[in-house]
């Protein structure tokens, strides 16, 4: 066995102990597992097994509309149809494997600039220059391959090995939860990419933790949502969260969906689909990000805003979108002296604050065990 195989399967029985463990005595992972390589490289391996989010239905919207992307090294082109179908291509070119599209844009047609093979919206090659000179080739032959995808109240989702169990039918139990927030009408009003200088995993379990809230920002979550007020939320397979309640001092958060109840009111779902989506669902604004792993050290952000209404330029969006860049900024700090620190040969792990508090994290290392063990 070559030395990184065995630092795997010695990382492996690892996780199995750490997962294992009594509910109350959770704990969280040893350092190494946000820096081997030769571990991350079995999560690109095993996530492709899994659901994953890439993007939000709002950035293709008209007959046209694509987002070239990427995902566990895989290049997609997600592109609404002449035919108003969303589809999610292989933007790998038929022919010799280049980019077909880069960037987002409006096109019915995909050009692949190294040798001008064209594809149309649904991603048959339609213009194949001088091809036509050798009778073997057909057109037929060289469409851009579809990915497995699901709309999940407005985010889009990926399995890119085609055999994952319907996703839906997991996040039944979540549905119950958000459905009275009603996501799926919310509008996309914002968004943005970014690069944050730490390991995914370190990214969704800060966001899925309400713990550092009054802690880590005492000026802008803590007056709103303080840890003290956090709630575990009733957790499933392929999600998990908590409740983030707003603090009695602190003004309605209107306007409200008239199916909220006063409990919902007064407190924001906080979710993560496992393995890649978070989501804090205000009751008037979505904050939302979608993690893209990068290396063991970076991790590459979709984030972005829905609303209520179609209205990307209002104040009030700008409001908070502002709001969410200043703790954004926050995390991202602290997030980058995590990863520095979890260089060490010397950390196997600490104990996770009650369930309330960092409950979610113990739920991802047991998703953590499911999907890599
Ligand atoms: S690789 Fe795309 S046209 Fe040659
Ligand atoms: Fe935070």
């Amino acid at each position: 066995m070559s030395n990184g195989s065995t630092s795997v399967e010695r990382l492996k029985v690892r996780l199995a102990e750490v997962a294992s463990l009594p509910d109350e005595s959770a704990r969280s992972l040893p350092a190494e597992f946000y820096t081997s390589p030769e571990f991350h490289e079995l999560e690109l391996a095993r996530l492709r097994g899994h659901w994953m989010c890439v993007g939000h239905v709002g950035e293709v919207r008209e007959a046209g509309d694509f987002v070239a992307t990427e995902l566990l090294g895989e290049q997609l082109l997600i592109v609404r149809g002449a035919d108003e179908e969303l589809r999610v291509l292989s933007n790998v070119c038929r022919h010799r494997g280049n980019q077909v599209a880069e960037g987002a844009g409006n096109s019915m047609r995909m050009r692949c600039a190294y040798h001008h093979w064209t594809y149309d919206t649904g991603g048959a090659l339609v213009v194949a220059p001088h091809m036509d000179e050798r009778p073997t080739f057909d057109k037929a032959d060289c469409s851009l391959p579809q990915f497995r995808h699901e709309v999940w109240n407005g985010w889009l989702f990926v399995n890119l090995d085609g055999q994952a169990a319907a996703l839906a039918t997991q996040l039944q139990g979540l549905d119950a939860v958000v459905a009275n927030y009603h996501p799926a009408d919310r509008y996309l009003v914002f968004l943005e990419e970014v690069e944050w200088q730490c390991n995914w995993k370190a990214l969704f379990e800060n966001f899925m933790e309400g713990y550092h809230l009054s802690a880590l920002h005492p000026e802008t979550l803590h007056p709103i949502t303080p840890t003290r007020l956090c709630k575990k939320m009733v957790s499933g397979d392929a999600w998990t969260g908590y409740h983030a309640y707003y603090d009695p001092a602190y003004p309605p958060r209107g306007p409200f969906h008239e199916d909220l109840t006063e409990d919902e009111r007064n407190n924001s779902p906080m979710y993560g689909i496992f393995p890649n989506l978070v989501v804090g669902m205000a009751t008037n604004f979505t904050l939302f990000m979608i993690l893209r792993p990068h290396g063991v050290d970076k991790v590459r952000i979709r984030w972005g805003v829905t609303g209520l209404q179609d209205a990307p330029e209002s104040p009030a969006v700008t409001e908070y979108v502002n709001l969410c860049r200043a703790f954004n900024a926050e995390d991202e700090a602290k997030l980058a002296t995590l990863q520095i620190a979890l260089r060490t040969k010397n950390f196997d792990g600490g104990p996770l604050a009650p369930d309330d508090y960092e409950g979610p994290i113990w739920d991802f290392i047991k998703f953590l065990h499911r999907a890599l063990g």
